[in-house]
């Protein structure tokens, strides 16, 4: 398992891949997995903004696009170079909790240091989820 440190370290070289030309805010996101593996992701805007995709959930599209599911998940920190911290939006939470285990842990950091361990059950409690709809 990575140390914190070592995690946000991949949640910067992912934010250097950011597309952010109309935000000018890079967010970067990193995921490990239990081989080891740890998949990247950043935010890729669009001149239609709504359109634009967050750093984790195109980390998390990226995971299931490489065969792995949330068992494997081990850790994962979404981070930015800004003064506040990068908390996940609404959308992002919705998204995380049908494919991301409540439990894990997930930091939220930025570059001066500043680091938040959180986890889903505290971002999205009262969640809506797949249930009956799966019946
Ligand atoms: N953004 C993320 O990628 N993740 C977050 O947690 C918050 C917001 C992106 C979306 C958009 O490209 C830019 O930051 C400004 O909202």
């Amino acid at each position: 398992m990575l140390s914190v440190e070592e995690l946000l370290e991949k949640g910067k070289e992912a934010t250097k891949l950011s597309y952010s030309p109309y935000s000018h805010f890079a967010v970067g996101a990193a995921i490990e997995l239990d081989d080891g593996k740890v998949i990247l992701g950043a935010n890729v805007e669009n001149a239609s903004y709504g359109l634009s995709m967050c750093a984790e959930r195109v980390a998390l599209y990226q995971m299931v696009m490489q065969g792995y599911t949330k068992d494997q998940v081990v850790q994962m920190i979404i981070c930015c170079d800004c003064e506040d911290l990068p908390y996940p939006c609404g959308a992002c939470r919705q998204v995380l909790s049908e494919i991301y285990p409540f439990d894990k842990p997930i930091y939220v950091a930025n570059f001066k240091g500043d680091i938040l361990k959180s986890n889903l059950n505290e971002l999205l409690p009262y969640a809506f989820k797949a249930g009956e709809l799966l019946d």
